[in-house]
């Protein structure tokens, strides 16, 4: 009997332990060449322009003039400061703390997508892995927070992707502030367009990542709802000028709470006060970066580590409200290599996987997936 009460009060000292944090926020300078798409139409002087654009963007016959993106694309170079935050498990000996998770967010949000400051125990990423004694190295996207600002015209999928890339292998090697040295595993986590980026490298460096989590993404084709997104976008310097004068006329963002919501969320299983945290908090994005989302091959890649595709059952903007049996194929054709792969239509959320009603629900999908694959 005092034997087993102890070894409660030990478990339960080294479990509370295990889910304290330390987290470090630094920047990375990376230098990386793409091969960039170029914006083909007038840049926007207000939201009259932009609003055509979007008439254009979506039309049945769309103008012979109109050229989103126009056929050829141009190599660039640049040299960017990406804002980054490196958290491990305090616990010196938590069980994965060498296996870190690698996460890219998505439009809409900055890094604090992973990281809730709103009630954490029901909206961290960053806290549930950490209580799984992983460790976690998240950023904000080129463009977004405290990373460097390019034109909203200029700023792409491909040159993320590049980012992505080499902040991965920066991660990998043990070369950032406060390294824990040469990680034994790397997990690649996305959200939405951010899984698009994920996909992006694991198909150009399949070797990169042990295991890769697409999250609020679909590569199935057939029922996409972006467009319906399209409309609600307005110049965001020009909604919010204080906030937002230093970008240009290219970043654009959902007009108030209810598209924010529209695109985010799905009632009943979302709390209004989390709404208005993330409508708060919400990032501008570049229209580049949301006119080459689906910029990605839909091939069979060749990596061949763990792979997950979940997204919330009624994600409006991958699925049309409805993932069921949507994102299956060709996602299981495109990891036909991969050691494992599962997907996941998650129940009781919309878009926004992270601020469902049940996050922590998804993060133990994802988790007991990574743990049942030796990761
Ligand atoms: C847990 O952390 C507390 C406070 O930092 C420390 O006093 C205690 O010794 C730790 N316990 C274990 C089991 O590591
Ligand atoms: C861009 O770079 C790629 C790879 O380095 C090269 O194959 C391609 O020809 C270049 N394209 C242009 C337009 O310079
Ligand atoms: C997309 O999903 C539908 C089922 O909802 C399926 O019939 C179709 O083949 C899938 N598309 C691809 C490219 O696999
Ligand atoms: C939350 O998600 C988990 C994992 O999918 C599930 O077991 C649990 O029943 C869900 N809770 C609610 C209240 O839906």
């Amino acid at each position: 009997m005092k034997f087993l009460l102890l070894t409660t009060i030990v478990t339960g000292a080294a479990a509370w332990n295990l889910s304290a944090k330390l987290c470090q926020d630094f920047d990375l300078t990376v230098t990386v060449t793409s091969s960039n798409f170029v914006f083909g139409a007038p840049k926007f002087n207000n939201n009259f322009d932009i609003t055509d654009f979007v008439t254009d963007l979506t039309s049945r016959e769309p103008p012979k003039t109109f050229s989103p993106l126009l056929p050829d694309k141009i190599n660039q170079t640049g040299t960017y400061k990406i804002g980054s935050t490196f958290c491990a498990p305090s616990n010196p000996h938590a069980p994965n703390r060498y296996t870190v998770i690698f996460a890219t967010h998505g439009l809409n949000f900055d890094r604090t997508y992973w990281d809730s400051g709103f009630q954490p125990e029901k909206y961290s990423f960053v806290d549930y892995a950490i209580s799984q004694g992983y460790s976690v190295f998240y950023y904000d996207r080129l463009g977004v927070g405290s990373s460097s600002i390019v034109s909203g015209y200029i700023n792409q999928l491909p040159i993320q992707s590049e980012i992505a890339k080499q902040l991965a292998r920066i991660v990998k090697s043990g070369r950032y502030p406060g390294s824990i040295g040469k990680p034994k595993s790397l997990v690649i986590v996305g959200h939405s367009f951010g899984s698009s980026i994920s996909a992006a490298v694991a198909a150009s460096e399949p070797d990169i990542a042990d295991g890769l989590i697409l999250t609020g993404f679909s590569y199935n084709g057939s029922n996409p709802n972006n467009f319906a997104l399209a409309a609600q976008l307005k110049i965001a310097s020009s909604l919010n000028p204080a906030k937002w004068n230093r970008l240009d006329t290219g970043y654009v963002t959902p007009v108030d709470i209810y598209a924010n919501v529209n695109g985010f969320f799905k009632a009943p299983d979302y709390d209004l006060a989390v709404a208005e945290y993330t409508e708060y908090n919400k990032a501008p994005f570049a229209i580049g970066e949301f006119l080459t989302v689906t910029a990605i091959d839909i091939l069979p890649v060749a990596f061949k580590g763990v792979a997950m595709v979940i997204a919330g059952q009624r994600d409006f903007i991958v699925c049309q409200s409805q993932c069921d049996d949507v994102i299956e194929h060709p996602a299981a054709e495109i990891f036909s290599q991969a050691s494992a792969f599962k997907a996941v239509s998650y129940p009781g959320s919309g878009h926004g996987i992270n601020f469902a009603l049940n996050a922590t629900g998804a993060y133990e999908e994802i988790f007991s997936y990574l743990g049942a694959n030796g990761l």
